[in-house]
C-alpha cells in the first residue's frame, strides 16, 4: 500500500491557524475525533476548493497520552510529552492532546475550516490555545528579522521531517513541536541593530547570514544549527507565524518545527535554553518568553483515513 503524509512539509503560507485542544473524557468523545480523522481530507476538499488559488491545508497531530486513549499499540517509537526545559530560561510544558494547523494564502480559509472542525467536534474537544498567525512585511517575524530563510526545500525538506525505516510502521509520518512565544518588543526594539544582528546571526535589512568570524557561538542560528556524528546537518522544517493583541500589547512569534525524530528540536532547544556548552544560552530568550510548549505526532494522511468509522463508509465531509 502507498503511504501519503499529511502536508507536512508543503510551502510556508500568508496564514494560519494553530488550534491546540485537549481531549474530552467519555467514549463519545474519542469516537468523534476518530470520526474527524477519517472526515478532515473532506473538510479540507469542501472548503478548499471555494478558492482555487487558496492553498488551504490542515495537519493533524496527537500528544503522547491522546495517542494511547484514541490509538492504543503500536505507538510510534519516539511519541512523549513534550519535556521542559529548566536552564538560563525556561522552556514550559503545556497540555495539549491534539493540533490542528491550518494553513492557507488567506485568513477566511482557515477561520472557516477551523469553524467546520470544531463545531464538528462540539463537546469532544477544549480548546486550550488558539493563535492566528499572519505573514510580516518580507516574511518578518515581530523581532523584524526575515524567518524561514535556511529551512530545507524538495527533497531535502522531505528527508527532514519524514519517518523512514527507523519506525517502518510509521514511516511517512512526523513529528511537530510547537511553542508560543511572547516578545519584550520594547526592550528588543531598544538594542542596537548590530546587537541585534549578533543575536539573530544575520543581517536585518540584507538578511545575509553574518560571517563565521563575527558570528558569536552563542547566535541564534548558531545554537540551532546542529549534526550528527558524521557530521551532516540536521534539519527542521519551520513556519513560524507572527501574532498579537494591539490593545494588550501582546506580539509574538508562533514557533512550529516538523522533523523525522524529536530529538532534532529537542537538541536546539537545550542548546537555547541550557545553552552550548551551558551558560553559552541564546539572547533572543532575554526578549522572548516561551507560554507553551506541546509535542504531538502527525501519522500518515493513510493513517488518518483509515482512523475513523466515518471513514469505512464515506470520506465526504458533511460541513455544518
Ligand atoms: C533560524 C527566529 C525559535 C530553530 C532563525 C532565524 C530567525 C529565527 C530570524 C534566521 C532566519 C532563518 O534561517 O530562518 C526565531 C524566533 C524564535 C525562534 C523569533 C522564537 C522566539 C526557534 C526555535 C527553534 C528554532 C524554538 C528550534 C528549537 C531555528 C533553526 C534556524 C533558525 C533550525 C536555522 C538555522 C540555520 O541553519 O541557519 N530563527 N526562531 N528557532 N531557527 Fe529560529
Amino acid at each position: 500500500m502507498t503511504v501519503e503524509s499529511q502536508a507536512v512539509a508543503s510551502k510556508l503560507s500568508r496564514a494560519a491557524i494553530f488550534l491546540v485542544a485537549t481531549l474530552n473524557e467519555g467514549e463519545e468523545s474519542l469516537d468523534a475525533v476518530r470520526a474527524m480523522c477519517g472526515d478532515l481530507a473532506g473538510f479540507v476538499r469542501a472548503v478548499g476548493f471555494r478558492d482555487l488559488d487558496g492553498g488551504l491545508s490542515c495537519i493533524m497531530g496527537f500528544g503522547s497520552q491522546a495517542w494511547d486513549r484514541l490509538f492504543g499499540a503500536p505507538r510510534p517509537k519516539e511519541l512523549h510529552p513534550f519535556r521542559e526545559i529548566n536552564g538560563r530560561h525556561h522552556a514550559v510544558a503545556t497540555p495539549g492532546d491534539i493540533l490542528f494547523h491550518i494553513r492557507a494564502r488567506s485568513m477566511d480559509l482557515c477561520f472557516e475550516l477551523a469553524m467546520q472542525i470544531t463545531a464538528r467536534l462540539g463537546g469532544a474537544i477544549t480548546v486550550v490555545d488558539e493563535t492566528h498567525g499572519f505573514k510580516f512585511f518580507d516574511q518578518r517575524d515581530m523581532t523584524g528579522f526575515v524567518d524561514g530563510t535556511e529551512n530545507p526545500v524538495g527533497r531535502e525538506s522531505l528527508d527532514a521531517v519524514l519517518i523512514g525505516d527507523e519506525d517502518s510502521a510509521f514511516a511517512g509520518g512526523s513529528y511537530v513541536i510547537v511553542q508560543k512565544y511572547l516578545h519584550d518588543l520594547k526592550g528588543w526594539n531598544a538594542l542596537p541593530v548590530e546587537r541585534q544582528e549578533l543575536i539573530i546571526g544575520r543581517k536585518k535589512l540584507s538578511d545575509i547570514e553574518l560571517e563565521a568570524s563575527v558570528k558569536p557561538s552563542w547566535a541564534h542560528n548558531a545554537l540551532t544549527s546542529i549534526t550528527d556524528e558524521e557530521g551532516n546537518e540536521l534539519k527542521i522544517v519551520r513556519d513560524n507565524m507572527p501574532f498579537g493583541t494591539i490593545g494588550k500589547g501582546e506580539f509574538g512569534t508562533y514557533f512550529i518545527g516538523y522533523a523525522r525524530s524529536p530529538s532534532r528540536i529537542e537538541r536546539m532547544l537545550e542548546n537555547m535554553f541550557v545553552g552550548n556548552p551551558p551558560g553559552n544560552y541564546d539572547h533572543l530568550l532575554d526578549f522572548s518568553r516561551a507560554v507553551t510548549g506541546s509535542l504531538f505526532f502527525v501519522p500518515p494522511e493513510t493513517f488518518l483515513g483509515a482512523a475513523g468509522p466515518a471513514a469505512q463508509s464515506s470520506a465526504t465531509a458533511k460541513p455544518v
